[in-house]
């Protein structure tokens, strides 16, 4: 019998008889259990985060620094401890797991850093004479207790990218993880605790959906910062109220790849940025679209390298691709890739499921209003269309509600330069993938995926407020 690990609420840790088993996705087994925050807890989480603000909002930048320095170096001892967990709870291949590891450390880094660099602006206000001899002065605050939701995909990091600014803003926090990937979150809270964070400003809630969106209703809360589905996110929005909401979501990304790009490396990124984490990102590649003159040698390449792939145990260190989060999301995947096959799709690797676990998937042939085209699917499945024109592939790329990422391969500096204005996307990266991401950068999208930007300075600006004196001496 595996103990339920208890769940934090204002630094204190709790623990009841309302289980959740948290399932390894390869096998389906119990991997750890948690209890559940009720009722009750919610409460005292939320009066626990305004009481914690009062704390929070007075520490100074150095100690919040500090205290995200420490938190980083917790990570750091405990790495192997925490990419084990992700392994086990998100399904995650090892190398995955430990990478996002490192990426949690540094995103906390980044943090820290950010954090003594919250500043502010001068502005002479003799303008007109009213103003002779006033200076106004201009700083940010912190706005007040932030509640975290956080998805499986990224467990750690992504978590991370609310804690850290949360903390260096000068906030207290709330952090519900994601059913199915909550014990990386309880670990990270414990050290946040360690490294000195104030316990009354801390509660991590895994809960039932109904009691996340009372904490998201709930008028103590200033800010809500989603990572999750669009269609969760818009709808925590619709029902937030006045508060401030940062909102992470989906994305059904392009890459195009022109005539004069490396092929066999832009092949490569591709098949990394398409199948790894079983497709499970929101930048993850979905829509390829490639030029005419180097179609058949893409394709034939991305066809082979896709088909050379190890899918199964995420333990094992062979393993390329390890189980998706759940059968059911599988299935629910495994379903558009069916319909695009009915509609005329033509499968050239892949397409075959058994369980969670879903064969890297390439489709020709498909049409843009295909549910594997025009929805997120979030699995390892990716399709591929030629294009004649930078221009056609542009319109195909931006005809999409999502707007996030987008790669495009290209030497052309004005070709790089038409698609940085055309593409309607929060991030373009050139001569990579849509899937690759700094964690210091701005990070987030436009239209269907989302509002605000991510990256812990951008963070920090969602999570603070800007102040005006004006200062007559
Ligand atoms: C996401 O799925 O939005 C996060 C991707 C990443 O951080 O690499």
């Amino acid at each position: 019998m595996i103990e339920p690990r208890g769940f934090l609420i204002g630094g204190e840790w709790r623990t009841n008889n309302d289980i959740l088993d948290v399932r390894f996705p390869y096998t389906g087994e119990v991997a750890g259990r948690v209890c559940l925050a009720g009722s009750e807890d919610i409460e005292d989480a939320l009066c626990s985060a305004e009481r914690g603000f009062s704390v929070t909002r007075r520490l100074p930048a150095h100690r919040r620094s500090e205290i995200l320095y420490a938190l980083a170096d917790l990570i750091r001892e405990r790495a192997a401890d925490l990419a084990r967990t992700i392994v086990l709870e998100a399904g995650k291949t090892r190398a995955l797991a430990e990478s996002e590891v490192v990426r949690a450390q540094e995103t906390i880094e980044v943090s820290a850093e950010e954090a003594r660099r919250i500043d502010g602006t001068i502005l002479p206000l003799d303008w007109n004479v009213a103003g002779e001899g006033r200076i106004g002065c201009l700083r940010r605050f912190p706005l007040g207790p932030v509640l975290a939701i956080t998805p499986f995909n990224f467990p750690l990091n992504l978590a991370c990218h609310k804690l850290g600014p949360a903390i260096a803003a000068g906030n207290s926090v709330i952090l519900k993880p994601a059913s199915a990937t909550p014990i990386s979150s309880l670990m990270l809270g414990e050290m946040a605790l360690e490294a000195g964070f104030p316990a009354e400003a801390l509660s991590v809630v895994p809960c039932r959906t109904d009691l996340a969106e009372r904490m998201v209703r709930d008028d103590r809360i200033a800010c809500v910062s989603f990572t999750g589905s669009s269609a969760v996110g818009w709808h925590l929005r619709s029902i937030a109220g006045r508060k401030r909401v940062g909102l992470e979501l989906g994305g059904n990304a392009a890459v195009i790849v022109h005539e004069d790009a490396d092929i066999p490396f832009a092949v490569d990124r591709i098949v990394a940025g398409g199948f790894s984490n079983a497709g499970q990102a929101c930048i993850s590649v979905q829509r390829v679209y490639l030029h005419q003159p180097i179609y058949e040698e893409a394709l034939g390449l991305l066809v082979e390298r896709t088909r050379a792939l190890t899918v199964g145990d995420p333990r094992e260190l062979k393993t390329d691709v390890g189980p998706m989060i759940s059968e059911s999301a599988a299935e629910t995947a495994f379903a558009k890739v069916e319909d695009a096959i009915a509609g005329g799709a033509k499968v050239l690797a892949g397409g075959t499921r058994d369980g969670p676990l879903f064969e890297p998937t390439v489709l020709v042939e498909t049409t843009p209003d295909m549910a594997v085209n025009r929805t997120e699917v979030f699995a390892p499945v990716v399709t591929v269309t030629p294009y004649e024109t930078f221009e056609e592939a542009l319109a195909l790329a931006n005809d999409s509600e999502y707007g996030l990422q987008a790669g495009i391969f290209t030497h052309d500096s004005r070709r790089i330069a038409q698609a940085f204005a055309e593409l309607r996307v929060g991030g373009l990266v050139v001569n990579d993938v849509s899937t690759f991401r700094m964690d210091h950068a701005p990070y987030g999208g436009v239209r269907g995926s989302g509002i605000g930007r991510e990256g812990p300075k951008y963070a920090i600006e969602e999570m603070t407020e800007e102040r005006m004196m004006i200062f007559s001496p």
